[in-house]
C-alpha cells in the first residue's frame, strides 16, 4: 500500500483580537482568572459578517497553494466543526463553491475537538487506498456568535476563539508520512459537553423555551472533561506509539489540541516530555476546537518546529467523548 502524507498545510485567523480585559467588561471575571485556569490571554473574534466556511475555504486555498497543486486536483474534501454556517447543508459543500472545485465529494465531520483528526484519518484512508491522490481537510471553528457572554456563561465563553486550518493529505513514498491513526469514542458522557438545543430529541426541535433557557449555549462539566481529557491524551498518545514501536523519548514533537493549558501541562508531564517538545499556542488563540490542530501544524512549520525526518504526534480528546491520535514521520 502507498503512503499518505501531508503535503501543505494554511490557517486563516481573523483578524480581530479580544483580550481576557475585553472579557471583564462583558462579564464577571478577571485576566488572572483565565490565564491562571487555561492559559489563554487573547482570541480572535471574526467579523459578524463572516461565515465559518469563508475562513474555513481561505485556509483551504493557502494548503492547496502550500501543496503546490490545484483545486482540479482534489479528489475528495473533509470538513470538520460543531459550528457551520447552515444547520444543513454542511460546510462542505459552501467550500467547494468558493473555492470553484469540480463536483467532488464533500463531507462534513462532527466530532468537536478531534473532528480533525477524524478528518484526517478519512484523507489518509482514502490516499492510502489510492481512491484518491489529494484529499483536502479542513478544521474550523466559528465560536463567537455562539457563546453566553453574560456572567452566566463565562466557563465556557472565556476559552473558546475562531479560526480555521487546513491540509492537504497525498501520496508518500518510503515509509514517510502519516504512520497511523487512531480514533475512539465513549458516548455516555455526551451531556458533559454539549450543545443540547436546538435538537430532534425535542418536539418540535427548537422552542422560546430553548432560547429563554439558554439551552443553546455550550454546556460543560468542566472538572469532569479535565479528568477524562489528562486520562485518555496519554493514552491514545500510547496507543500510536507503540502500533509503530516508538516511545515518548522518540518523539520529536507533541501537537495536542489547544484544549486548555492546563491540560496541555499534565499531558506533557505524563508523557515525561520536556516542555520544548510540547506545542503550545493557546495564549494567542483561546481553544478553536476543530482548527486548533491544523493551526498548530500549519505555525510549527512555519517555525520550523518540524525538520525532515522528525516523529510528530497530533492528538486530540473533546466532546463526545472523542479522542484521536494520528503519528507522522515528517
Ligand atoms: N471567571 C471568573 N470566575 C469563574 C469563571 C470565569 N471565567 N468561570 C467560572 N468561574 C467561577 C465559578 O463560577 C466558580 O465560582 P464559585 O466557586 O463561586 O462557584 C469558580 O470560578 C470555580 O469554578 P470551577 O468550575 O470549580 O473552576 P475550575 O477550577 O474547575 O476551572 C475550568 C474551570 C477552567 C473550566 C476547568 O474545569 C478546566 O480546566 N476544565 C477543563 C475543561 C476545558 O478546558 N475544556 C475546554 C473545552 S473542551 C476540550 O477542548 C477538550
Amino acid at each position: 500500500m502507498r503512503g499518505a502524507r501531508i503535503a501543505g498545510t494554511g490557517r486563516e485567523l481573523p483578524s480581530r483580537v479580544v483580550t481576557n480585559e475585553d472579557l471583564t467588561k462583558l462579564m464577571d471575571t478577571t485576566d488572572e482568572w483565565i490565564v491562571q485556569r487555561t492559559g489563554i490571554r487573547e482570541r480572535r473574534f471574526a467579523d459578524p459578517s463572516a461565515g465559518n466556511s469563508h475562513m474555513g475555504a481561505a485556509a483551504g486555498r493557502k494548503a492547496i497553494a502550500q501543496a503546490g497543486i490545484s483545486v482540479e486536483d482534489v479528489g475528495l474534501l473533509v470538513f470538520a466543526t460543531l459550528s457551520p454556517d447552515y444547520y444543513f447543508p454542511g460546510c462542505g459543500v459552501m467550500v467547494q463553491a468558493q473555492l470553484g472545485m469540480p463536483t467532488v465529494g464533500a463531507l462534513d465531520v462532527r466530532d468537536q475537538c478531534t473532528g480533525f483528526l477524524y478528518g484526517l484519518s478519512v484523507a489518509e484512508a482514502y490516499v492510502k487506498g489510492g481512491f484518491h491522490d489529494y484529499v483536502l481537510v479542513i478544521g474550523s471553528e466559528l465560536h463567537s456568535k455562539g457563546l453566553n457572554f453574560s456572567t452566566a456563561g463565562r466557563d465556557t465563553a472565556v476559552i473558546f476563539g475562531d479560526g480555521a486550518g487546513a491540509v492537504v493529505v497525498g501520496p508518500a513514498e518510503n515509509g514517510k508520512g502519516i504512520l497511523s491513526s487512531h480514533l475512539h469514542s465513549e458516548g455516555k458522557h455526551a451531556a458533559e459537553l454539549c450543545v443540547e438545543e436546538p435538537g430532534f430529541l425535542k418536539s418540535p426541535w427548537l422552542t422560546h423555551e430553548t432560547i429563554d433557557s439558554g439551552k443553546h449555549y455550550p454546556k460543560m462539566n468542566g472538572k469532569y472533561v479535565f479528568a477524562h481529557a489528562v486520562r485518555r491524551f496519554p493514552e491514545v498518545i500510547r496507543e500510536s506509539l507503540a502500533k509503530n514501536g516508538y516511545t515518548a523519548s522518540d518523539l520529536a514533537l507533541l501537537i495536542p489540541h489547544q484544549a486548555n493549558q492546563r491540560i496541555t501541562q499534565a499531558v506533557g508531564a505524563a508523557m515525561e516530555l520536556p516542555e520544548g517538545k510540547v506545542f503550545s499556542n493557546i495564549e494567542r488563540y483561546g481553544n478553536t476546537t476543530a482548527a486548533s490542530i491544523p493551526i498548530a501544524l500549519d505555525e510549527c512549520l512555519e517555525q520550523g518546529r518540524i525538520r525532515e525526518g522528525d516523529l510528530v504526534c497530533l492528538a486530540a480528546f473533546g466532546s463526545g467523548f472523542t479522542w484521536a491520535s494520528t503519528l507522522i514521520r515528517w
